[in-house]
């Protein structure tokens, strides 16, 4: 039976044409691309869920705050709101605009990281991890076991493990450790949510050892309701009371925008410390641009202030929630291994378990991705070994979640487009004994998922 689902709280003011393309089309086009779905034209793609970054639709009142862009090199007022934003809705002092998250990490990264630290975390992610080995910081994992699990379907698969944690300042020393960063929700464990007695614990801890917590802020509106639906006392509290508890057991956060901020581009790093403000402040110059624009313009910096306020409509975010969580229950119910529970930005297809016969050094989620795309137009993104990269040694990271993404974009996409995306995939896993897996022909040497190139075995 048809899962009912929630539907649209806006309408439809614009459209936006989309390529219909055909299966001999595809195949070239993807081969052209090295079966790498990031090297796809835009123009190839029917439904495009590489990613929820930067793809979001705008509201009309967003649009119409780009029109009071204040474009000064300095003071511009679109800053003040942008700083009104973050100061009401999540609680910090302090904020530097960036041109997306990653500029903001490699703020926080140079500001707090001396080479031989050690960055514990709930999982890495690409940019964020990047920044952090840039700066000559060791990253460590210190995520629940069960993250790595792709099919147990528990509450908060995201959280923090208190032991590991607890290990690991026992083992380095807590001077080591300039921060943890806390990632709500996880990206790359399926967009998995930390309980807010999760974030509590984590805050005690570090406190307790003069360690500072460094939230990765850049999904926290799913995070927060997906507490409101999971976590017992928060059901009837507000989204804005949820994020704002949230942020109160961190020191700063980076941002980007592009996801739960519902704008297409646009970032920040946001602080309580003052001293370590007014270091990022003399970096920002360097990296982004003057403190109060860093990497936008004004009109952009307002879109992002309108959009912040707006994430945290109930109505909006349960929906967003609903959607993802539609696709999931319709590959589940047809058997597709995927990771359970649907997380809030994404459903991940388990490529391990879709492709059991391919080894994961001949890149699965890789090949499914491709797969994909040739069945279908959709365009997905890989979250296994080739988004993990190699380590120091120069041998791949072997991650244990071998995944491809499905990533729902904010308010762009149909359940009808979800039905066809959940069609196509359910044909190739009635085909997928006769696939085989990829090599490498051009292998780049940092985040090499981006650019890198295959062929098929
Ligand atoms: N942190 C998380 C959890 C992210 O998912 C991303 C971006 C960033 C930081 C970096 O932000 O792209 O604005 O520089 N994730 C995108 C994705 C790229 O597709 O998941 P950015």
């Amino acid at each position: 039976m048809d899962k009912k689902y929630m539907a649209e709280p806006y309408k439809i003011k614009m459209v936006e044409p989309i390529a219909v393309t055909t299966r001999e089309q595809r195949e070239i086009a993807i081969k052209k691309a090295g079966y790498n779905t990031f090297l796809l034209d835009s123009d190839d793609v029917y439904i495009d869920l590489l990613t929820d970054s930067g793809t979001n639709a705008m509201s009309e009142n967003q649009w119409a705050g780009l029109m009071l862009g204040d474009e000064a090199y300095a003071g511009s007022k679109n800053f003040k709101h942008l700083q009104q934003a973050v100061q009401e809705l999540y609680g910090f002092k302090y904020v530097i605009p960036t041109h997306q998250g990653r500029g903001a990490e490699n703020i926080l990264s140079k500001i707090m990281i001396k080479p031989g630290d050690y960055v514990p975390g709930n999982m890495y992610f690409t940019t964020t991890r990047a920044h952090q080995e840039l700066n000559g910081a060791a990253f460590r994992d210190v995520i629940i076991d069960e993250a790595h699990d792709p099919e147990l379907n528990i509450a908060f698969k995201g959280n923090i493990d208190l032991n590991k944690l607890e290990k690991l300042i026992d083992e380095v020393g807590a001077e080591k450790i300039p921060y943890i960063c806390l990632a709500v929700t996880v990206n790359l464990a399926g967009g998995q949510p930390v309980s807010m007695a999760n974030m509590k614990a984590v805050y005690e801890l570090a406190q307790k050892h003069g360690i500072k917590v460094m939230m990765d802020a850049t999904r926290c509106v799913e995070n927060a309701c997906f507490i409101k639906h999971r976590e017992a006392g928060y059901a009837n509290k507000t989204i804005l009371d949820i994020v704002k508890e949230m942020f109160s057991y961190a020191d700063g956060c980076t941002m980007s925008g592009k996801k739960d901020g519902i704008v297409n581009i646009g970032g920040f790093l946001a602080l309580n410390d003052g001293d370590l403000y007014q270091k990022a402040a003399n970096l920002v110059v360097v990296y982004e641009g003057m403190p109060s624009y860093g990497g936008m313009s004004g009109r952009d910096m307002e879109a992002l202030a309108r959009g912040m306020y707006e994430s945290m409509d109930y109505n909006y975010i349960a929906h967003r929630l609903a959607q993802v969580e539609y696709l999931g229950e319709k590959l589940d119910q047809a058997g597709i291994p995927i990771v359970k529970p649907v997380g809030g930005h994404a459903v991940f297809l388990d490529a391990r378990r879709f492709y059991p016969h391919i080894p994961q050094n001949q890149f699965p989620a890789q090949m499914l991705a491709a797969q994909l795309y040739i069945e279908s137009g959709v365009r997905s993104m890989e979250r296994g070994i080739v988004s993990a990269g190699r380590d120091k040694d120069g041998n791949h990271h072997y991650p244990k979640l071998e995944l491809v993404r499905l990533t729902i974009p904010r308010r762009v996409y149909t359940y009808s487009h979800l039905d066809v995306v959940a069609e196509a995939v359910i044909e190739l896993y009635k085909k997928r004994d006769q696939v085989k897996g990829l090599r490498f022909v051009y292998e780049p040497p940092v985040l090499r998922f981006f650019t890198a190139r295959f062929e098929p075995n």
